[in-house]
């Protein structure tokens, strides 16, 4: 679906239009792992503003290509963000489960401000609604792994973007 090149050269665009609209400020990136991995990585990187990172470890598939909608948080801290501009940064948007839970939690601490940036984002009815300020492509409603992004925790370390072949999502796990 989209080869390395063409996920770097989107990356340029979207850390560009970052450094402009924090250009005053300090960023608090809130990373949210695992599926965020490669895509904070590269996109940090192409940021030249002072900024903190955080990461936060969510789960709400359960070994299923599904959400359960019931988002599970791994650890128990909330980062500390009281007062900052804060940028949550999560691979892709889906049902919308855990964007929400994860913006709801923050808002929690009071930060100053909130935005969301995803990497992809799918064209369709979510279970939650969501707002987000930066997304990167676009893509209709199928499972895609790599560049992070994983079936039951694979395929996360292709350098490129792919839609799983389904005969793979409807094999049982093991
Ligand atoms: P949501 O809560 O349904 O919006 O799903 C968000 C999370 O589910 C993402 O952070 C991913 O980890 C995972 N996810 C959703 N769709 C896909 C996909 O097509 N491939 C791999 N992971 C996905
Ligand atoms: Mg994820």
């Amino acid at each position: 679906m989209f080869d390395e090149p063409a996920i770097h050269r989107r990356l340029d665009d979207i850390a560009a239009q970052i450094s402009r609209d924090y250009r005053e400020k300090e960023l608090t990136v809130i990373a949210v792992l695992h599926g965020s991995l490669m895509f904070v990585a590269d996109l940090l990187r192409r940021i030249p503003l002072p900024l903190k990172l955080e990461c936060l470890s969510v789960t709400s598939y359960h070994g299923r290509a599904q959400t359960s909608g019931e988002v599970t948080f791994r650890q128990i801290a909330i980062p500390d963000a009281v007062g900052r501009d804060v940028l949550i940064l999560d691979d892709i948007l889906d049902s919308g489960f855990t964007l929400g839970a994860v913006r709801e939690t923050l808002e929690t601490v009071k930060p100053r401000s909130i935005r969301t940036c995803v990497l992809l984002s799918k064209r369709k009815q979510r279970g939650r609604q969501i707002d987000t300020d930066y997304v990167g492509f676009e893509i209709e409603d199928e499972f895609v792994v790599g560049y992070g992004l994983d079936f039951r925790g694979r395929y996360r370390n292709l350098p490129y973007i792919g839609v799983l072949r389904k005969e793979l999502l409807e094999r049982p796990d093991k």
